[in-house]
């Protein structure tokens, strides 16, 4: 409906929304720490659809709308009639007069588009084959939480132009930092996205390049759920992409290192980066949780 608004990607918050949300999840953190979730929307239902796998996105929306006071109900294509072929439109409409805010994780990014043009109630994609905004919050929550604003610094993107690369466009231009992104040839984000963003997206080949001086250096699987029977050909094409202390040293000396998980020790990223003691990664995966009841707060209060 026209005037619900959704969490389809970073764009859908002004640069100071998405601000005010990293702030505002820093604080449900400390409160949860504490055991003083507020569970401030009692008898709420979250619908959760997904059309494909996940660990992290579904215990924490499952958990996060409990501790808001909620509840949360999972949905999958398999065994809803959103698997036999009813219609996306008309699942919308009576999915959202039933609940009062849903997420989808799925496919193509204009399956979340349908859904949320007919739905009465918030839609926040948990994933799409385009774009992951929810793990970018989290990112830049952890970001913010171990070094302050990430306004003007360098970050680098290294390995395939995958929905979280293509979010990591769409954070340059909301929190406002350089974005260098190295991939090999064939594997860039959309030519739309990049041409959108030209003022502080490039992309850089090489990764030792691209990663010099960086503030914080991010990567993502080499074959994204979907492209499982593409995963020998990518290992391939992106063999010398992997983040590693090698790579990490080019960095800045404080520089961070991300991933979203799920991780694959040995190729995107090396097993000693993934079993430092110092690694922000464990406390990136906690904060979808804590990011995302602050993106359904909002929304919440937002359609009330
Ligand atoms: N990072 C992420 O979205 O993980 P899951 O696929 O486990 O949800
Ligand atoms: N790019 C990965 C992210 C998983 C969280 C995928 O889409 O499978």
């Amino acid at each position: 409906m026209a005037d619900t608004r959704h969490f389809l990607t970073l764009l859908d918050f002004t640069p100071g929304e998405l601000q005010q949300l990293i702030q505002r999840a820093s604080k449900m953190k400390q409160d949860h720490h504490a055991r003083t979730d507020e569970r401030r929307f009692t008898g709420h239902v979250l619908g959760m659809i997904f059309a494909k796998s996940s660990t992290r996105t579904r215990v924490s929306f499952e958990a996060g709308m409990t501790q808001l006071g909620g509840h949360a109900m999972f949905l999958s294509p398999d065994d809803t009639q959103l698997g036999r072929g009813e219609p996306i439109e008309d699942s919308a409409r009576v999915i959202s007069s039933m609940v009062d805010i849903v997420m989808i994780r799925t496919f193509g990014h204009d399956i979340v588009e349908t859904f949320a043009a007919h739905s009465s109630v918030p839609v926040i994609n948990g994933l799409t084959d385009d774009y992951h905004p929810c793990q970018l919050l989290a990112d830049m929550q952890t970001f913010h939480e171990h070094r302050g604003s990430i306004n003007g610094k360098v970050v680098t993107w290294v390995g395939d132009g995958n929905n979280m690369a293509q979010s990591y466009i769409n954070a340059a231009r909301q929190f406002d930092f350089e974005l260098r992104i190295a991939c090999p040839p064939g594997f860039e984000p959309s030519s739309e996205l990049l041409a959108a963003n030209r003022d502080r997206v490039s992309i850089v080949r090489d990764p030792k390049t691209a990663a010099e001086g960086a503030h914080l250096v991010v990567t993502d699987v080499w074959a994204s759920m979907g492209q499982e029977a593409e995963q020998k050909a990518r290992a391939a094409a992106f063999a010398g992409y992997q983040v590693n202390a090698e790579l990490m040293s080019r960095a800045a000396p404080d520089a961070l290192y991300m991933h979203c998980l799920p991780a694959h020790r040995g190729e995107e990223i090396s097993a000693e980066l993934m079993d430092a003691s110092d690694t922000v990664i464990w406390d990136e995966a906690e904060n979808r949780l804590h990011a995302q009841k602050a993106v359904m707060e909002a929304l919440l209060l937002a359609n009330r």
